[in-house]
């Protein structure tokens, strides 16, 4: 296996005044290329944290977080935004589009950030791409209040997707949908997984949500209590993940 995310005792702490939170205590783990994993849990266990420090969004309060295969506490805050542009594609469960531009402007601002011109023949080819692969094609010109939630999110997904991310981490992505639109957003990210060997860190509350995943941990109170392997998706429904939650009492 070669781990492009992962997680040595990972513990943090909010301090809110003079209270603190434990949001994490410990986590380790592992996750190879090309790998779709989903956390689950309850409300407030520690899952989204837990996304935000391996996708490099913060820093842990003490252990080690692994990005690319780099201990990020060895880069600057420079190098490790550097890194997240580079690698990462995050999608979260509010669309933060922004409602003034087009889609294919909201879509083409990964290359405005990195400093390259999204109107470029080979950027808005890649725009122009992603936006197929999502099933947008025709939307292009439209702004995110006139699409529906579900194409919304797919703009978003298109977004963190253009830059050909190694790792996609969604947090409840499927958290403001309906069934139908939230599961075509899993489609679509389980696609990414096996077409273009992306590797998708998934947080969800949801375990038909989870259950794309080939492996699934399930996260309480800032601990990981239980991993759950379930292989890939094509071999299995949610009811493996389902009964082994019930086996659990989870
Ligand atoms: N920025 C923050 N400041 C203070 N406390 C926070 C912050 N973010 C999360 N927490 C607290 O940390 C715990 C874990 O939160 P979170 O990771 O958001 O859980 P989940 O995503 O599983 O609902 C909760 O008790 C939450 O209130
Ligand atoms: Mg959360």
């Amino acid at each position: 296996m070669v781990e492009i995310v992962g997680a040595r005792e990972l513990a943090k702490t909010y301090r809110l005044g003079n209270s603190e939170v434990q949001a994490l205590r410990g986590v380790t783990l592992e996750v190879a290329g090309g790998e779709f994993v989903a956390f689950m849990g309850p409300s407030g266990s520690g899952k989204s944290t837990l996304l935000h420090l391996l996708g490099g969004l913060d820093r842990p309060s003490s252990g080690e977080v692994i990005l690319d295969g780099q201990a990020i506490s060895h880069l600057s805050d420079d190098d490790l935004t550097r890194l997240r542009r580079d690698k990462t594609g995050f999608v979260f469960q509010f669309f933060n589009l922004i409602p003034t531009l087009t889609v294919a402007e909201n879509v083409g601002l990964p290359f405005l950030v990195a400093g390259r011109d999204p109107r470029s023949a080979e950027n808005a080819a890649e725009i122009a791409a992603v936006l197929e692969w999502l099933e947008l094609t025709g939307k292009e010109r439209h702004r995110p209040d006139e699409l529906s939630g579900g194409e919304q999110q797919r703009v978003a997904l298109a977004r963190a997707l253009v830059m050909r991310p190694a790792v996609v981490f969604a947090d409840e992505p499927t958290g403001n949908l309906d069934f139908t639109s939230g599961t075509e957003v899993l489609e679509h990210l389980f696609r990414s997984c096996v077409q273009r060997e992306q590797t998708i860190v998934l947080v969800t509350h949801d375990a038909k949500a989870a259950a794309y995943a080939d492996r699934v941990f399930f996260v309480q109170d800032g601990r990981i209590l239980e991993e759950i392997v379930l292989g890939r998706r094509e071999e299995h429904g949610a009811k493996p993940l389902i009964d082994r939650l019930a086996q659990l009492g989870l």
